[in-house]
């Protein structure tokens, strides 16, 4: 079976959903952003304050290249990792990306307290940074994605969508 790979913007859900998703349909579950903390025995917002962004997106590619071989998998990215073609193109290999879309101020409610996010850190408007930043990247993430759900509801609801999408697909 082909993997399944959420992507959005912080915030989407997409771990969250991708847990769910996993476990309903009986595959391995991996969150890039989680694998490169364990490679780094830091957080994503230390790798960026030690060694900044660009070391970071380098080790995002690495992960997404080495994970996107796997098989049978719900793959979470970053909500940055769509940015760079080859990524997508490693993830579309054996998957199906699903982008995951909210709108600003669900995603404000979910993270703007999150101290792990090293993208809003010191912003003294974070609904307008996150609002900024998704419209930029609202093209990106929309042409690299194969389906699309709104993920505004719960995390149940948003899986449940997207098995019902996957079927009418007839990719599960
Ligand atoms: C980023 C999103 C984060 C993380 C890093 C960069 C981005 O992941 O990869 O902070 O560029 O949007 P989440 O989408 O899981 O928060």
């Amino acid at each position: 079976m082909k993997n399944i790979v959420l992507t959005g913007f912080m915030g989407t859900g997409k771990t969250s959903v991708g847990r769910i998703l996993a476990s309903i349909l009986g595959l391995g579950f991996v969150d890039t952003d989680e694998e490169i903390e364990k490679n780094n025995g830091k957080t994503v917002a230390e790798i960026f304050g030690s060694y900044g962004i660009k070391y970071f997106r380098y080790e995002e590619s690495l992960m997404i290249k080495k994970i996107s071989n796997r098989g049978d998998l719900v793959i979470a990215t970053g909500g940055g990792a769509v940015l760079n073609p080859d990524n997508v193109a490693a993830l579309k290999k054996k998957g199906i990306i699903v982008l995951l879309r909210s709108s600003p101020e669900v995603v404000y409610s979910r993270i703007g307290l999150e101290s792990n996010r090293p993208l809003l850190a010191g912003e003294e408007d974070p609904l307008q940074k996150i609002t900024d930043l998704m419209q930029q990247r609202e093209d990106t993430y929309r042409e690299s994605a194969d389906l699309e759900v709104t993920s505004n509801n719960s995390k149940e609801l948003v899986a449940a969508k997207i098995i019902r999408l996957l079927k009418e697909r007839e990719c599960i």
